[in-house]
């Protein structure tokens, strides 16, 4: 981005003027996106801002203590467990939009009850531009663009990066000085893990999806992929011992992309290949099988549902 400070004096001016002396809410999500829509908005009004940490159980590895340390300067910062309310909710849905339906609502019911208590009236959104081109052509339901305003009666939203590409995004991240590890996160769904585990999401599926990703994030650092997973399939047949195991079948997703509307599958050598894999089938329990996704988007989307 050209000039990321006069963006930042900008925002924050309007933010500004678009609050007033009303409080606001934003939802954290761990990732870069709502970081610097939260770090902006707390520059223009203070302590009017509560950000909102909703722990559903279908985040990645370390990310709500990520939150603390980020975050926990602000005074009003609050999270919420909620991962046994989530999990029940999706307890036998299986359709992939369903399952967002679903998340949406529980966000919903968890932001009704903040939204109430403390009396706000602007709920502030880390939605970018690629978010709403992708929801206004209906390819997926992000809960995170469509969902919350319909519902909870806000008097006015405000979406300081709406203009902004993910790239755009991390400049303003670093002139904002958020830490390096923030700034250059990779996307991460709304949804969370629940759209990496294809069909119903259980516990079990979720601890290998988030076990198995961290080891891909951290085996793939030196090939900054755009964005980098593992989810989980289905289950398949592996041998471990001299016992035959019925065990999950891992897919591992690595792409290059400017905005995540067109992806290309990262080329990546076969002994990064083979040390994922060992890593996986030897520190995740009941693993029994690890695939590597070539296929670039179109025809595939990037994430699994
Ligand atoms: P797809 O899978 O549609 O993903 O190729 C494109 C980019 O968007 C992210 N993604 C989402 N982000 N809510 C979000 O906030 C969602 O429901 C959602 N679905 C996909 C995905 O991680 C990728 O970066």
């Amino acid at each position: 981005m050209e000039d990321a400070a006069r963006f930042i004096e900008d925002a924050v001016e309007e933010i500004y003027q678009a609050v007033g002396d009303r409080q606001a809410l934003i939802a954290l999500s761990g990732g870069v996106d709502s970081s610097v829509s939260a770090a902006l908005t707390h520059r223009a009004i203070g302590d009017q801002l509560t950000p909102v940490y909703v722990d559903t159980g279908l985040m990645r590895q370390g990310e709500t203590e990520q939150i603390r340390e980020t975050f926990g300067h602000m005074d009003d910062l609050r999270i919420i467990d909620a991962r046994e309310a989530f999990l029940d909710a999706l307890t036998g849905v299986i359709d992939p939009e369903r399952k967002r339906q679903v998340i949406g609502e529980q966000f919903i019911r968890t932001f009704e009850s903040v939204a109430s208590e403390i009396d706000a009236e602007v709920l502030v959104q880390g939605t970018i531009y690629p978010d709403r081109i992708e929801s206004e052509g209906n390819i997926k339901s992000h809960h995170n663009v469509g969902g919350l305003p319909d519902v909870i009666d806000f008097e006015t939203i405000v979406e300081p990066v709406r203009e902004l590409y993910k790239d755009q995004v991390r400049d303003v991240a670093r002139e904002l000085g958020l830490s390096d590890e923030i700034a250059e996160r990779m996307p991460f769904p709304g949804p969370g893990l629940a759209v990496r585990v294809i069909g119903e999401v259980t516990e079990e599926k979720l601890a290998v999806a988030r076990g198995a990703t961290a080891i891909v994030e951290d085996e793939l650092e030196a090939y900054e992929p755009w964005q980098a997973f593992a989810a989980v399939l289905a289950k398949g047949t592996g041998v471990k011992g001299d016992n035959r195991i019925h065990g999950w079948v891992v897919a591992i997703r690595s792409v290059e992309s400017r905005d995540g509307m067109t992806a290309q599958a990262q080329q990546l050598d076969w002994q990064t290949l083979q040390m994922i894999q060992s890593r996986i089938t030897g520190e995740i329990d009941g693993v029994a099988r690890v695939v590597y996704d070539v296929t670039h988007k179109p025809p595939a989307t990037i994430e699994y549902e």
